[in-house]
């Protein structure tokens, strides 16, 4: 039966790929935030609706939520995808940063989705996290703390409610989050006088998560498989980073931050 999907985040890497399985038999709302993609969208199949929506702005957010409940009178899975990377020491991040972090990765998704309840009568709430919930990766602290919060924030909602909500929590994943965050942090990396190595280390990793990462289909395929389950689990990691992260993350705080320090100083050390 077809049934009624929002995805944001559905001009690339993951929302795109999901978002080319979920069309051919569903209706797809597309949440889209430059319009240079609208055609692109379009084209997949006309089974996709596209929506204009900025993360970073509470009227586009609102505006967004007006149009889909325009559109339907019922949904049956919000996949909240849409995200970004702050990066940065957190003795000089600016906090406006950090608060755009939360904005888009955090914040944002809980407001368009309180809007869209209404809708999701028996349906799901799919978030995409990330392994950087379980908190334990330096220089990229805004990021961790705001993939941690969501989970916290929807899993309250889940307690309180019946709605069903999933957390996907996903490893390294080659698509171009990457090169996105690199470019997005410039100003972080360039004001990170003594730090220079750290900071190089982070970009060369950042270079080969794009091409070395997993293969997006593996969550995509958990994305859609969770979608067809009646008691899905409250979360899944998606690849053996993540499931590490996991397992390191029960340590005591002072174990990981040790472990975290000598990787880091290793990796470091043997830059060139
Ligand atoms: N790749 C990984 O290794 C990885 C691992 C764990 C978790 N994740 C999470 O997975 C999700 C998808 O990431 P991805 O890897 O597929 O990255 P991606 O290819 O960069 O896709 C991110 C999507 O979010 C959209 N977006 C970003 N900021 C937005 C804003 N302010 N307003 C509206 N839309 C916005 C992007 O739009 P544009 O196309 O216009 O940029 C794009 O469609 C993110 O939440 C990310 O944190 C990724």
């Amino acid at each position: 039966m077809k049934k009624v999907y929002v995805i944001t985040g559905s001009t690339s890497g993951i929302g795109n790929s999901l978002l080319k399985k979920l069309a051919a038999d569903n209706t797809v709302f597309a949440g889209y935030r430059n319009e240079k993609y609208v055609e692109d969208l379009k084209s997949i199949s006309e089974n996709i609706i596209p929506f204009y929506i900025d993360m970073e702005r509470k009227d586009s957010i609102a505006q967004a939520a007006a149009f889909i409940k325009s559109q339907t009178e019922k949904i049956d899975t919000i996949v909240n995808i849409a995200g970004c990377v702050v990066a940065g020491l957190m003795a000089r991040l600016d906090v406006d940063d950090i608060r755009k972090q939360f904005e888009v990765n955090t914040f944002s998704h809980l407001d368009f989705s309180q809007r869209l309840l209404p809708l999701v009568k028996d349906g799901k709430i799919i978030n995409i996290s990330s392994m950087a919930s379980f908190g334990i990766f330096p220089f990229v602290g805004p990021y961790c703390a705001s993939k941690r919060a969501l989970d916290i924030l929807f899993n309250s909602l889940a307690v309180e409610s019946n709605v069903k909500v999933v957390s996907v929590k996903p490893g390294v994943i080659a698509t171009p989050l990457w090169s996105k965050s690199i470019e997005l942090n410039k100003k972080s990396i360039e004001s990170c006088k003594d730090y220079e190595k750290q900071m190089q280390y982070l970009i060369n990793n950042a270079k080969k998560n794009e091409t070395n990462g997993l293969d997006v289909n593996k969550v995509t395929d958990l994305i859609l498989k969770i979608d067809s389950m009646d008691y899905p689990k409250a979360s899944y990691t998606v690849g053996k980073d993540a499931f590490w992260a996991q397992i390191v993350s029960k340590l005591p705080q002072d174990m990981i931050n040790k472990a975290i320090r000598y990787g880091i100083k290793a990796k470091v050390s043997s830059l060139k």
